[in-house]
C-alpha cells in the first residue's frame, strides 16, 4: 500500500535530527491471551452487560501476545524510531508474564526500534482501586520489578498514560473501568495516580533510568461565546483537563482550590506533590482536538459517546465547521500548535522537552486518505510549534493497529495497520505507506 499517490503534495518541512518518529499501543487493547494474566479492572468492566457498545471483550483483540513477531516486523518495515506499547500489570504479576516483555523488548531491539513502554495504561490489577493510597506504593514496587528486568535494554520509560481520562471516565463518569460515578468524590483517585506517577519516577531514578516521562492528554479549550459564564465554565474545564494533572507533575503544586479538595492533611498532600513534582527528562502530549466549553445547559450532554450529567459545571458544544472523525471528533490540526505554544508560555522553563505520545484518528477502509490528511494536518502543526519555540522531540501515531477501542470495542478503528478480527489477519493501510515515506524523508 506504500504509494507514493498517497503523499498529499505538499513538501513536509524537515524536522531536526534525532527527531523520534513512533507509533503506540496499549496492552489491553492488544495483547489478548487473557488466560495468561491476571483479571484487571477493564475485564470485570466489559463482563457487564451494557458497559461496552458491541458488547465485545479484550479477551483475544489483536493476539498480539502471539503475534508480537508479525507486529514488530511490521514496525521494521515502517521504518519507525520508537514503538510505545504498555506494560500490563496484572500480566506481570503473573507467573512468566515478565518473559513476554522480555521477549518483546528483544525482538524490537533486534529491529532496531526502540522500547518505549509505558507502565500503567488503564488494566488496574482486579483487587486494586485508586481510591486507595496504598495502590500508588504498590505500583512503584511495580515498576521497580519491570525496571530491573527490562532496564538494560529500555532507556525512555512512560509512567502513566492519561491520568485524567482514567480519572474522568473511570471514576468520574463510569463510562470506562471500573465504571464508578463518583463526579467530585473521584478526585482521590487522580491524586493516587499522580502519587504513583511521582514515586514510579523516583523507582525508574533508583534503577537507572534517565529518560522518563508521562502521558498526559491535553488540548486546547475553548469558550462557547463572550459571555463570562461561559468563560468561567471553560477555564473550570480547563484546569480539570489541562492544569490538574500537568501543574502538581511540573511545578509540584495543584492549580489553586484544588490541593484543599485531594485526601489527607495539608501537610501530607503537600509532601505528596514533593513527589508527584520529580523533575522529568520529557513531557508526553497526548493530542486529538479541542474542546468547546460553556456554562451548565441544565440538561444531559451526549458528547463523544459520553453522557454528561446536568449536574456538572459546565457544557461541552459541538466544534462547528470542521470535519469529523468517524469517532465524531473535530479535525482541528492547528489545535496543536495552540496547546503546545500555551504549554510553553504558562510553563516556561518548568516545560522539559515535549514528546507528541499519541495523536490519531478513528476512520474506516483500508484507502484511509481522510487518516493521511489527519495525521499530515497535525505533523505540520507540530512543526509550526517547533518553529515557534517550542522544544518537541518526537512524534507517535495513535495507533500501529486497530484494537479494542475500550466501552466503544471493536468499532472505532485507529489503526496504520487493518486488523480483521475474525481471522486477525494485518493488512497495511494507505497511511501506513503514508507515515513510512514521512519517517524515510523526515530523517
Ligand atoms: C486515548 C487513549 C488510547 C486510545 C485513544 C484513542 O485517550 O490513551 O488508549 O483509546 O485515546
Amino acid at each position: 500500500m506504500a504509494t507514493d499517490d498517497a503523499m498529499p503534495a505538499r513538501p513536509m518541512p524537515r524536522f531536526p535530527d534525532g527527531f523520534l518518529w513512533g507509533v503506540s499501543t496499549s496492552a489491553h487493547q492488544i495483547e489478548g491471551a487473557a488466560g495468561l494474566r491476571g483479571p484487571s479492572v477493564w475485564d470485570a468492566f466489559t463482563a457487564e452487560p451494557g458497559r461496552v457498545k458491541d458488547g465485545s471483550t479484550a479477551d483475544v483483540a489483536c493476539d498480539h501476545y502471539h503475534r508480537y513477531r508479525e507486529d514488530v516486523a511490521l514496525l521494521a518495515d515502517l521504518g519507525v524510531d520508537a514503538y510505545r506499547f504498555s506494560v500490563s500489570w496484572p500480566r506481570v504479576d503473573s507467573p512468566g508474564g515478565l518473559d513476554f516483555y522480555d521477549r518483546l523488548v528483544d525482538a524490537l531491539c533486534a529491529a532496531g526500534v526502540r522500547p518505549v513502554p509505558t507502565l500503567f495504561h488503564w488494566d488496574l490489577p482486579a483487587g486494586l482501586d485508586w481510591l486507595e493510597r496504598d495502590t500508588a506504593a504498590r505500583f512503584a514496587e511495580y515498576v521497580s520489578v519491570v525496571a530491573g528486568r527490562l532496564g538494560d535494554r529500555v532507556g525512555k520509560w512512560i509512567t502513566l498514560n492519561e491520568p485524567a481520562e482514567h480519572t474522568l471516565l473511570g471514576h468520574a463518569l463510569g463510562v470506562h473501568a471500573p465504571g464508578r460515578k463518583l463526579l467530585f468524590d473521584a478526585l482521590p483517585a487522580a491524586h493516587h495516580q499522580l502519587l504513583a506517577h511521582g514515586l514510579a519516577v523516583r523507582a525508574l531514578r533508583a534503577a537507572g533510568a534517565t529518560d522518563v516521562g508521562i502521558a498526559n492528554s491535553h488540548g486546547p479549550v475553548w469558550p462557547a461565546s463572550d459571555d463570562p459564564a461561559d468563560r468561567e465554565a471553560a477555564e473550570f474545564y480547563d484546569l480539570l483537563l489541562n492544569r490538574m494533572f500537568a501543574d502538581p507533575v511540573l511545578t509540584g503544586r495543584y492549580p489553586e482550590g484544588i490541593g484543599e479538595l485531594m485526601p489527607g492533611s495539608p501537610g501530607q498532600v503537600a509532601a505528596d506533590l514533593e513527589i508527584i513534582g520529580e523533575p522529568l527528562d520529557w513531557y508526553g502530549v497526548n493530542y486529538y482536538a479541542p474542546t468547546r466549553v460553556g456554562a451548565p445547559q441544565g440538561a444531559e450532554i451526549e458528547f463523544g459517546g459520553v453522557t454528561l450529567p446536568a449536574e456538572l459545571p459546565f457544557s461541552v458544544r459541538e466544534i462547528e465547521g470542521r470535519p469529523l472523525t468517524d469517532f465524531g471528533w473535530p479535525v482541528v490540526p492547528e489545535g496543536l500548535t495552540e496547546l503546545l505554544t500555551g504549554f510553553r508560555d504558562r510553563y516556561g522553563d518548568r516545560l522539559p522537552p515535549v514528546v507528541i505520545t499519541e495523536n490519531g484518528c478513528s476512520y474506516e477502509g483500508l484507502d484511509d486518505r481522510d487518516r493521511i490528511a489527519y495525521l499530515d494536518g497535525h505533523v505540520r502543526a507540530l512543526h509550526r510549534a517547533m518553529e515557534a519555540g517550542v522544544d518537541v522531540r518526537g512524534y507517535f501515531v495513535w495507533s500501529l493497529l486497530d484494537n479494542f477501542e475500550w466501552a466503544e470495542g471493536y468499532a472505532r478503528r485507529f489503526g496504520l495497520v487493518h486488523v480483521d478480527f475474525t481471522t486477525l489477519e494485518r493488512t497495511p493501510k494507505a497511511s501506513y505507506g503514508w507515515f513510512r515515506d514521512l519517517v524515510r524523508h523526515g530523517r
